[in-house]
């Protein structure tokens, strides 16, 4: 199996390391890598539930090195993990704010910060390359979330699906094999200021996750 993870100096989208470099010149204590899959600390046996992001927010994880840790998505998405009870603690946007995820991980479609938060076609068909194997190495994967129409797509190409057949929507549910596939649209700021996305309609798809993964 190919590695899940891209190495903290990975060559193979150049635009993406050449943005990377420009930013460890600015900013040189910041994270500044591809940003490893947030793991809950029983490890890769215990994740039923995989959440796909599309990429590290420039002043997000790609400063912190957590996915969604410091910018605007994550204070819905970590808000709403703990009311599920997806993670333990309190999220204080920091890594080291103690925060533990359960039963569940997070990783993002394209792991390098892309430049206007835009990565193009080529740049997410390369870093599937480890979507792939995130996606196989959890034993007892049940359920995957995608979060906006780039991480689903992405992703039902990583599961050897077509996007043709499961086309992208807000609270859709397909199934692959023995994976169950949601959708939600991003938990951005720019999503959730213009209304496209209520912390109600994001919950809904929590619900729907919580009452399917409580079926044995
Ligand atoms: N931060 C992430 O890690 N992923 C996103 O999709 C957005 C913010």
């Amino acid at each position: 199996m190919e590695s899940p993870e891209p190495s903290r100096d990975c060559p193979l989208c150049p635009r993406l390391r050449d943005f990377r470099e420009l930013w460890r010149q600015r900013e040189p204590v910041w994270f500044n890598a591809p940003v490893p899959t947030f793991m809950p600390p029983e490890g890769e046996g215990a994740v039923s539930l995989l959440i796909v992001g599309l990429a590290p927010g420039l002043r997000g994880a790609n400063r912190t090195g957590r996915p969604f840790t410091g910018d605007y998505a994550g204070d819905l998405l970590y808000r709403t993990l703990i009311a599920f009870g997806f993670a333990r603690g309190n999220y204080h946007a920091r890594p080291d704010d103690g925060l533990e995820l359960a039963g569940t991980a997070i990783t993002n479609a394209v792991r390098c910060v892309p430049p206007e938060n835009k990565p193009l076609p080529a740049e997410i068909a390369t870093c599937r390359n480890f979507l792939v194997p995130t996606i196989d190495r959890f034993p007892q994967l049940r359920a995957v979330l995608t979060l906006g129409a780039i991480a689903h797509q992405s992703t039902v190409r990583a599961l050897g699906e077509r996007n043709s057949v499961m086309k992208f929507r807000h609270g859709g549910r397909f199934r692959s094999g023995s994976i169950a596939l949601f959708s939600s649209y991003h938990c951005s700021r720019y999503n959730t200021n213009t209304g496209v996305l209520t912390e109600e309609m994001f919950v809904g798809v929590f619900r729907d996750i919580r009452d399917f993964l409580a079926i044995p």
